[in-house]
């Protein structure tokens, strides 16, 4: 599969078979990580890979909106240097590098953020450094069923101007 085609065929998932994802896809993704550009390349970041039953249980709890979680193979929580500007455009294109690598190689993938009031108790539970900001986290594992959905997208010319904004464009 070509880039866009990851791109075309990728939908977020929250429900995975219960199947352990392979060691070397698991290091692409990293991989993918570690590699991806960053502003003055500060990389920043850091990852947290968190795997086992208990300790997806436990961080599933710590999100409203991240509980299926703990269906997932395993997780990365992305933690980046709020004192940088633009921090999280950085975790941003890290993580869809992460994401588009896993689908590369079978694997899906869900992310969510862990807002305010949540956040310092995450990092607490975590273990994360106060000078450090828990980002995002996604959950990664084999799809349970064959995916289908259907990506839901504004069309190009909705979101895409020509030259000056608001100036429609043909393309
Ligand atoms: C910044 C950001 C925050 C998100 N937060 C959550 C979340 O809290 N919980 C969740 O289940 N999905 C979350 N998502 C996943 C989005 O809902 C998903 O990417 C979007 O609906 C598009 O899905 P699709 O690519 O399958 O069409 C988040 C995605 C992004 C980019």
């Amino acid at each position: 599969m070509g880039v866009l085609e990851i791109i075309k065929t990728r939908i977020e998932i929250r429900e995975f078979e219960k199947k352990s994802v392979e060691i070397s896809a698991k290091k692409k993704i990293l991989e993918a990580g570690r590699l991806a550009p960053s502003g003055r390349n500060l990389q920043h970041w850091h990852y947290i890979l968190v795997e086992g039953d208990e300790e997806l249980d436990s961080l599933a709890s710590l999100s409203p909106t991240g509980g299926w979680v703990r269906d997932a193979n395993f997780a990365i929580v992305t933690t980046t240097d709020p004192k940088y500007n633009f921090n999280e455009i950085d975790a941003g294109r890290s993580i869809t590098q992460m994401q588009l690598v896993g689908w590369e190689n079978g694997v899906g993938s869900r992310m969510y953020t862990i807002k305010e009031p949540d956040q310092e108790g995450a990092k607490l539970a975590l273990n994360i450094p106060e000078e450090y900001h828990l980002t995002a986290v996604v959950g990664f594992g084999y799809p349970i069923k064959k995916v289908t959905g259907k990506k839901e997208r504004k069309e190009i010319n909705e979101i895409v101007s020509y030259n000056k904004f608001g100036t429609p464009i043909e393309i």
